[in-house]
């Protein structure tokens, strides 16, 4: 049977999902707060990373949170139907560890992917604001079919660009021109849309002056340009190998391209979203460019990764769970306290040290070929297979949310083995360490006094 024979089967298909969604509690876990007040309870809608898939997470937005209709920009990246699994790189004990970051295969077909999706675009038209965009980040594999759903769900009279990304990295066929760019749908869900257009350089032919009236030039190192509208082909390059950026996280898409697209329709403290987040783009370029946001991710590496990334940028945000709470405690470490006393004082240096991890359990992560290269890192450099870890000297049994004074994250490659505070009394320390996979675990320490 043709596709097309199967699209309103897939409509309705998509929209009973959509009406028969059920959420799922978000439990706070992890709060952290950079020289800021804490977070106010009431305030939900204030930088959240959530764990969890995104149809439940969305209907509980919706449906526990107030969030109907408040979400100015909403950006999605999600798997494109390629076929094909996802790996992450990492680099631990001077290898390149490869495992799965995301699968992206759809036994059932097309038709089960456009059901997934179709069924998520419904919640995120509920979710979008009366004057917001969504941006539905997409390839040659299903766009165009994205596309008719679009037209159906958000109305095709509220179809406002079909961007064009275009990079240089990727392979090339001799079967057919080489792939080099994605589609970015972009639909509104009124016609009082906010957009404030931005301008992009337009070189004059020859790279000389035209001293035509009225229009102004510039010059930079290439030549003689003019500023015009931006065009809707954006050359952007993709997040290379060495960039700063990089999180080694699988499909990772450039924060210059993000930019662009929150430049153009928020303004500072509205409320952007990506329920596809993987490494977190969307949350670090609105956190960088005072914008609230919300991440939300199925996957623990992505939503690990992400935390890790904000962390890194000294962004305050709270870290939701969908669902049961998970106490973590997978792998097998090794953490100390060492005292200091300060001389004539009654306070004392605490210094929480990470002191190993076993390889016991870590090897589940990975397959069969890169097994054995876990193993042998794991013995002779453990800390290599730590990620991140973070440390609550005041840990507080009755919420139990973890709350870090410090989240300590690797810099070029180097991650802090200690970590230490001033105390002047009893303290309950939780320390959260987090391996090169996403797997998280917690330790418990007590400073006495
Ligand atoms: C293409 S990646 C996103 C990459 C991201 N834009 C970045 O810059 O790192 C797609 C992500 O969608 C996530 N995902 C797939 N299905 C999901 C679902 N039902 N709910 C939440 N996340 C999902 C995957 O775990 C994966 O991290």
């Amino acid at each position: 049977m043709s596709l097309i024979s199967e699209f309103t089967r897939i409509k309705k298909a998509g929209k009973r999902q959509y009406e028969n969604a059920k959420g799922k509690p978000l439990s706070l876990i992890e709060e952290i707060t950079w020289g800021q007040k804490p977070f106010d309870a009431q305030d939900d809608a204030e930088n959240m990373v959530i764990h969890g898939d995104n149809k439940e997470v969305m209907k509980t937005l919706l449906s526990e949170y107030d969030m109907a209709g408040k979400v100015k920009m909403i950006y999605i990246d999600p798997p494109f139907f390629s076929k094909a699994d996802y790996d992450a790189v990492v680099k631990a004990g001077g290898e390149n560890i490869r495992h799965l970051a995301y699968a992206d295969k759809w036994e059932k077909g097309l038709s089960s992917y456009l059901k997934m999706l179709t069924a998520r675009l419904y919640l995120m038209r509920d979710l979008l604001a009366e004057d917001g965009l969504i941006w539905v980040h997409l390839d040659w594999h299903a766009a165009h079919y994205v596309k008719v759903f679009m037209d159906e769900i958000f109305g095709e009279k509220n179809f406002v660009n079909e961007i064009i990304w275009t990079y240089k990295s990727g392979g090339s066929s001799k079967r057919h021109f080489s792939r080099k760019h994605d589609t970015i749908l972009v639909y509104s869900k009124t016609a009082k849309y906010d957009f404030f257009p931005q301008q992009e350089k337009s070189y004059n032919r020859q790279l000389k002056p035209y001293h035509f009236r009225g229009v102004k030039e510039y010059k930079d190192e290439v030549g003689w340009y003019t500023l015009v509208g931006m065009k809707d082909v954006w050359n952007i390059d993709m997040v290379g190998r060495t960039s700063s950026e990089r999180t080694g996280y699988a499909t990772q898409k450039p924060e210059q391209l993000l930019l662009r697209m929150m430049e153009s329709c928020t303004k500072e403290g509205d409320l952007c979203a990506d329920f596809f987040c993987g490494s977190g783009t969307l949350a670090a370029v609105a956190a960088s460019r005072n914008r609230r946001f919300i991440a939300c991710d199925a996957g623990e590496l992505a939503v690990e990764s992400t935390i890790g990334r904000l962390a890194k940028g000294n962004t305050s945000f709270r870290v939701f769970e969908a669902g049961k709470r998970d106490g973590g405690s997978r792998l097998n470490v090794k953490v100390g306290l060492e005292v200091e006393p300060f001389p004539a004082s009654d306070k004392v240096l605490l210094r929480v040290r990470l002191l190993s991890l076993s390889e016991r359990g870590l090897e589940k992560s990975v397959d069969e070929k890169m097994r054995e290269t876990v193993r042998r890192i794991a013995r002779e450099k453990p800390l290599d297979m730590v990620s991140s870890w973070s440390v609550d000297f005041e840990f507080n049994d009755a919420d139990g949310i973890h709350r870090p004074d410090l989240v300590l994250t690797r810099t070029k490659g180097d991650l802090p083995d200690f970590c230490e505070k001033i105390a002047d009394g009893p303290c309950r320390i939780r320390v959260k360490i987090v391996d090169i996979f996403g797997n998280s675990t917690y330790e418990r320490m007590e400073y006495e006094g």
